[in-house]
């Protein structure tokens, strides 16, 4: 149990904060003033430090570098009308973290260092949380492996650290997407559910390869039998069937995202029927070709909540009807970013003020 951290704070001696252009924020291009990072070695978690964001040395034959044990968190802190900055279920995001953390053999990282770290580092740079509709500030915490040795084993050293990103919309028009039954994301027993860097890597070929076809993600199926709908790499899929949410469960070859937990959420609060089970590929393009798919939608942090345009499937292009301000995925967008902006009572607790 560790009480208060004692961070070592360094801090710019200019800000860059005339780089944060409100009006014109895309994804990940542009971060925060400082970061923050502790280190693992000789069993325990020390060494905290808040610096002027910037690049690290690692050694050519660091363990990441070579077999990718690195895993990695997203969440986002939003500015509140009366100027506060709210951050969205971090303790969630501590949580998988560490769920992550144990599937891919690197230590767990304490509750109190990944809160802490976080209240320091946003303290410092609070003034980069964006005020505008749609922006927020995007934080990524990392923990990689730093051993620098080449043999196959869990590393001895390993790094924490927390930087931020003020950000825009990650997709900024409905996604059109392929259901894809060649490639795999996951399989029973792999990785799918860790947030760890292999899965992003593996999954980047076959999307670039329908990204020249005009799919902005794929949606990945069973690694098995290809019958059934998984999840889309940067977000989760629901879709609205007549009038019941359907999405597949997690398990371990689907990532346990927040928003889609906060989305069921809400939805079930509203008396949505909401069903998390298996969801047959062949079963969504009869509802897609019938019309009783009345709703497709990505649910992410990053991607927030991403409507479906059209969902491609053997050579087929299936268009689903258009969205108004008045369909489900208007109004979880809505409430959630209600939520996040204090604008709503945090009824579940999933505020964190800074
Ligand atoms: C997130 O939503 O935070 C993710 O990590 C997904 C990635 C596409 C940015």
């Amino acid at each position: 149990m560790i009480d208060t951290l004692n961070i070592d704070i360094n801090k710019v001696s200019s800000s860059r904060i005339s780089e944060l252009d409100e009006d014109n924020l895309v994804f990940g291009k542009v971060y925060s003033d400082h970061m923050f990072s502790a280190d693992f070695a000789d069993g325990k978690w020390g060494n905290f430090k808040i610096g002027p964001y910037g690049n690290l040395s690692i050694s050519p034959a660091n363990a990441t570098l070579h077999y990718g044990q690195s895993i990695f968190e997203g969440l986002k802190a939003h500015r509140a009308e009366n100027g506060e900055v709210l951050v969205f279920r971090p303790e969630a995001n501590a949580a998988r973290l560490n769920k992550s953390a144990v599937r891919m053999c690197i230590p767990e990282l304490p509750e109190e260092i990944f809160m802490q770290g976080l209240q320091e580092l946003l303290e410092l740079d609070k003034q980069w949380v964006p005020g505008k509709k749609g922006t927020s500030l995007y934080i990524r915490p990392f923990i990689f492996a730093t051993d620098p040795y080449i043999g196959i084993r869990p590393s001895e050293t390993y790094k924490f650290m927390i930087f931020t990103a003020p950000v825009g919309a990650y997709y900024s028009e409905p996604v059109n997407v392929k259901i894809e039954t060649g490639y795999t994301r996951a399989v029973a027993g792999g990785t799918g559910a860790a947030k760890t860097a292999g899965n992003y890597a593996a999954s980047l070929y076959p999307a670039v390869q329908n990204q020249k076809s005009g799919y902005h993600q794929l949606i990945w199926t069973d690694g098995k039998t290809h019958e059934y709908i998984e999840e889309s790499g940067t977000m989760n899929v629901l879709f609205l069937i007549g009038d019941t949410l359907i999405t597949a469960p997690t398990g371990d070859t689907i990532l346990n995202g927040i928003t889609r937990n906060s989305v069921i959420t809400l939805a079930k609060e509203w008396g949505i029927k909401v069903e998390e089970r298996p969801v047959k590929v062949a079963e969504v393009v009869e509802a897609a070709k019938n019309g009783s798919l009345k709703e497709a939608f990505g649910a992410g942090t990053a991607a927030t909540i991403a409507t479906i345009k059209t969902i491609g499937f053997e050579g087929t292009d299936y268009n689903l009807p258009e969205i108004n301000d008045q369909n489900l995925s208007s109004k979880l967008m809505r409430a959630l970013n209600d939520i996040k902006t204090g604008v709503s009572e945090d009824k579940y607790d999933w505020i964190f003020k800074v």
